[in-house]
């Protein structure tokens, strides 16, 4: 059987084009019972980012909640990282197997460098870390842990599994066949959605709307949504209209088929915010509640990412065994 596997970062409550791009995807996946599949929150990963223990906390509640409540089937195993030992011991062996050269290549790195030249900076490794230079090794333990054949992920993160891939390859040169090679696999039609002011949805440019807004703040913000000075009745062009993309990204062929006709027949602006917003918040009460209801039952979330770690565990501590007795770590006479 086939195991994909996929790490989910915890930069704090998703937006809907996180939604839309990444976790509703993979909860569909995560229903496939054709594969075993892992899914973990990847707080190892986190701290790279994080000297504020209270929010990376806090961040671990809000990604397990969200993922849990977007409706991520509760068969798949579904981890937290840092629950799972035997990641950070095989990363120093793979460390031992990584070339520096290739963490030299590698982006998340190299455009720190970038930056640290672009400010003058007279060292260009300045405050770079060792976390996020060895990230990538890392992430290489993740996925090398499980045997994962196939790696869900984002176009950013392709060289991190091919990384992986080739420092599996390598300890298999040395130590005998010991690692399944992974794969990327890129979602072809992840939409990436328009956020408030039209550019795409992004933390970055603070123009976007979470997944679980309460009501209020979700109308709030769908009436705050870009549109042209078109005056209602005049046709309007659904294709360059950030309203109607974000519609077409939860609705079905046939609603998408009616609200372009309402466009041709020059729906109001206002009108087709007011129809955005009731549609969106139908599709998302359910989860809302339930997301709701798993911020307030921390003790509940930490039962699940438990009983994950435990099924997650029963592979990797004899997997573990193994890799320390391939390469050398064994009892002596
Ligand atoms: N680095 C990934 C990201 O930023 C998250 C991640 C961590 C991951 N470990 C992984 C993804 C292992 C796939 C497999 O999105």
């Amino acid at each position: 059987m086939e195991t994909v596997l996929t790490g989910i970062t915890t930069t704090g409550v998703p937006h809907i084009g996180n939604y839309v791009g990444a976790i509703r995807p993979t909860v569909i996946a995560s229903r496939d019972k054709s594969v075993k599949s892992y899914y973990f929150v990847a707080d190892y990963h986190s701290l790279i980012k994080s000297s504020d223990p209270d929010r990376l906390a806090r961040s671990t509640l809000e990604v397990a909640a969200s993922w849990l409540a977007a409706g991520l089937d509760p068969d798949c195993v579904f981890y937290r990282q840092s629950d799972i030992p035997e990641i950070m011991e095989l990363t120093w062996v793979l460390t031992c197997m990584t070339a520096k050269g290739l963490m030299n290549r590698a982006h998340a790195y190299k455009a720190a460098v970038a930056e640290n030249e672009a400010r003058r900076n007279r060292d260009p490794d300045k405050a770079i870390t060792m976390g996020l230079y060895s990230y990538p090794i890392l992430m290489a333990a993740d996925i090398l842990m499980f045997k994962a054949h196939k790696v869900p992920v984002g176009r950013d993160q392709i060289q991190h599994v091919e990384m992986a891939r080739d420092i599996a390859g390598r300890f298999n040169h040395h130590f005998g066949e010991t690692f399944v090679l992974p794969e990327a696999v890129v979602g072809e039609n992840t939409a990436v959605l328009p956020g408030l002011d039209g550019r795409k949805m992004s933390k970055s440019y603070a123009n976007t709307i979470p997944l679980f807004a309460p009501e209020k703040r979700l109308r709030k913000l769908i009436m705050r949504i870009k549109t042209n000075s078109q005056e209602p009745g005049e046709p309007k062009d659904p294709d360059t209209s950030a309203l109607y993309a974000i519609y077409r990204a939860f609705c079905t062929d046939g609603e998408a088929a009616a609200i372009r006709e309402r466009y041709r027949a020059g729906i109001a602006w206002g009108e087709m915010k007011k129809v955005l917003f009731e549609y969106l918040n139908d599709q998302l009460k359910g989860p809302r509640a339930e997301y709701e209801r798993l911020m307030d039952a921390p003790d509940y979330v930490e039962g699940v990412l438990c009983r994950g770690a435990e099924r997650a565990r029963e592979v990797s501590v004899p997997y573990m065994d193994e890799i320390r007795r391939a390469v050398g770590f064994r009892k002596l006479g």
